[in-house]
């Protein structure tokens, strides 16, 4: 995997448009890490695309780089017609308002300091937004809707909280502006299996409710399968494959994703057509990426052009939205390892 190219952006009702994103980070010894390395993708209105990828992939950077939180070294984000990178000030102030984030460690992503009641009303504030009175009613009000009782637990500190009643703070607080755009970057990593569940109905409700537009980030299929549209699988700061969730859970195109696929063992059939050919050894320093295809040095299906070529990301066939970065992409259901009803 690892590609590049834009042939997955339709322009269809898309919400938020990025192209080309580049973000290197300069490591001790003058050396460099390609975090994202030309990744463009598309937020159409309504949808959530869900991100997966093993550790150090690229989604935290994406996010940020989304969101100018720094802008990355090149490429371009549209927001609704807006240029994001290209805004300063009061502008940039009023994309971000519409674009709020939730992060994966709860705990430490709300100040301490301050009272949950304080945490919920500070976007409203820092927004100019109504007087004292009308931000505390719009708190409660917003508290409640994440199921929690703002009489009750408005004057504690975050730290009096348990992680899910955390992450449904930060979910209140990234609704009060009320934003066109949520991203949330691994948003139940730290929570307990029966809280996660939780979250993830809590998330899909306001979303809903709200008519927000998602990007929903792990690193675990499992978990992106039931919230999303799309979804969109990154490899070492590339692209490999992005479809529509039904389609790329029927039949990965990618050996990288039909080896995520593989390893989560409620999505794994119990019968099988064929064992798939899965990735072997350890992701390669980012540091030192191979040459050609990022992936080539763990996938099974190699050949001397996926070191010699980077593959451009293109239609995969079999449907439609359906598209992968590889020279070899697999074929049929059996070689992805994917049962099929018989
Ligand atoms: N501030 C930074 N300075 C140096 N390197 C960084 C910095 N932030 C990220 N990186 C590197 O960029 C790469 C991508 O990191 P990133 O956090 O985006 O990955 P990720 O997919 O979110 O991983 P995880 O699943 O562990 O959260 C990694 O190699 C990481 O070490
Ligand atoms: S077949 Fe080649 S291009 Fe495709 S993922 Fe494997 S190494 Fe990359
Ligand atoms: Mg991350």
């Amino acid at each position: 995997m690892a590609g590049s190219g834009t042939a997955h952006l339709t322009g269809d009702d898309a919400l938020l448009t990025a192209r080309h994103l580049v973000k290197t980070f300069h490591a001790k010894g003058g050396r460099r890490v390609q975090a994202l390395s030309d990744v463009s993708l598309e937020l159409r209105r309504g949808e959530t695309l869900g991100v997966v990828g093993e550790s150090g992939s690229g989604k935290s950077t994406l996010a940020r780089a989304l969101m100018a939180l720094p802008a990355p070294d090149s490429g371009s984000v549209t927001f609704a017609g807006q240029e994001v990178f290209a805004a300063r000030g009061a502008a940039l102030r009023a994309l971000r308002f519409r674009m709020q984030m939730v992060f994966q460690d709860p705990m430490s992503s709300l100040n301490p300091a301050h009272s949950i009641l304080d945490v919920v009303e500070m976007p409203l504030l820092v927004a100019g937004r109504g007087d004292a009175k009308q931000r505390r009613a719009a708190a409660l009000k917003t508290l409640r809707s994440v199921g929690l009782d703002g009489e009750l637990i408005g004057q504690r500190r975050s730290y009096e909280l348990s992680g899910g009643q955390c992450q449904r703070v930060s979910i209140a607080r990234a609704l009060m502006l009320g934003p066109d755009l949520l991203v949330c970057d691994e948003p139940v990593s730290a929570l307990d299996v029966s809280v996660q569940a939780q979250v993830l109905n809590l998330l899909e409700d306001a979303k809903a409710e709200h008519g927000l537009t998602m990007l929903f980030i792990s690193h675990d299929l499992g978990v992106v399968k039931g919230i999303s549209d799309r979804v969109m699988v990154m490899y070492l700061g590339k692209v490999c494959e992005i479809a529509p969730a039904d389609a790329l859970y029927a039949q990965p195109r990618h050996p990288y994703s039909a080896t995520l696929l593989a390893s989560v063992p409620s999505l794994t059939p119990t019968r099988r057509a064929a064992r798939p050919a899965l990735a072997r050894g350890e992701t390669p320093s980012p540091l030192a990426v191979p040459s050609g295809c990022r992936f080539r040095t763990r996938c099974p299906r190699a050949t001397d052009r996926c070191v010699q070529e980077e593959p451009q990301i293109a239609a995969a066939g079999g449907g439609p939205g359906h598209f992968v970065a590889c020279h070899h992409p697999l074929q049929t259901p059996a070689e992805a390892g994917v049962a099929t009803a018989s």
